[in-house]
């Protein structure tokens, strides 16, 4: 299976993308991630995208688009994945579909988590993220047991920078423009999901609506 994560940044996409990758023990792909790793390794696409990043707007195209094409032709692919924050754009979704028909393969199913503007940006202003580990930490709706420390590692919690208010609300605005539309491109792959509810709650309804889709 290869499954596709579509929602607004704070929908939970990562959150339940990661979730989903584990109960079906299949590869958790994430941009963000992968992006993020660049900068802290200050590669050449690393020290491209820190800007870019931290002003909430989208890395370009092709250099995304690379990144996936490489990711996705390794070994650990072969039986599926599951992707968060990536196809953006319908230019990067026509990429994926390419890459995917290539290897002799598709996106099987999208899933669309669907969530209020207020909500989303409280998520994102309100995340927290381990140093070491990436653990995400919510201060109101999944605070650690320790102030400020990861209950996993010990180690410290940040906010991203791109989790300011003024740049959350700077990357919802991109997300209207340019990724929303996705849902259309996507309408013979989607399940729509409701993202308001509970962690668990998200994660149960959607592994139900993909064992109905597809029959197991
Ligand atoms: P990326 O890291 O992909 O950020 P995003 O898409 O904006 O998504 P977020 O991580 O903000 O939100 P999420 O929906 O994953 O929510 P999460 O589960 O973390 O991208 C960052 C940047 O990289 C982009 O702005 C861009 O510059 C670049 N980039 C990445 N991909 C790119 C691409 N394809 N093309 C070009 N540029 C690209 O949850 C958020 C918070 O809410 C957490 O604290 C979590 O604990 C909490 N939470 C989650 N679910 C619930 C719930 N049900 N109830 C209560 N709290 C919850």
């Amino acid at each position: 299976m290869i499954i596709v994560f579509l929602g607004a940044p704070g929908s939970g996409k990562g959150t339940q993308a990661l979730m989903l990758a584990d109960y079906l023990k299949t590869p958790f792909i994430s941009t963000g991630d992968m992006l993020r790793d660049q900068v802290k390794q200050s590669s050449v696409l690393g020290l491209k995208a820190k800007a870019i990043m931290e002003q909430g707007e989208l890395v370009p195209d092709n250099d995304v688009i690379n990144m996936i094409k490489e990711r996705v032709a390794q070994k650990d692919c072969t039986k599926g994945f599951v992707i968060d924050g990536f196809p953006r754009n319908s230019n990067q979704a026509k990429a994926l579909d390419k890459a995917m028909m290539e290897l002799g393969r598709e996106v099987n199913k999208v899933v669309y988590l669907e969530i209020p503007q207020e909500v989303a940006i409280e998520r994102n202003c309100g995340r927290r993220v381990c140093k070491n580990c990436r653990a995400n930490y919510h201060i109101k709706y999944s605070p650690p047991k320790t102030d400020n420390k990861c209950d996993l590692c010990d180690q410290e919690l940040y906010q991203r920078d791109d989790d300011k208010q003024e740049t959350v609300v700077k990357r919802y605005q991109i997300y209207l423009e340019q990724t929303k539309n996705l849902v259309d491109y996507y309408q013979d792959r989607l399940i729509s999901i409701n993202g308001g509810l509970p962690i668990e709650s998200i994660g149960q309804n959607i592994r139900e609506k993909l064992k109905l889709a597809v029959g197991r």
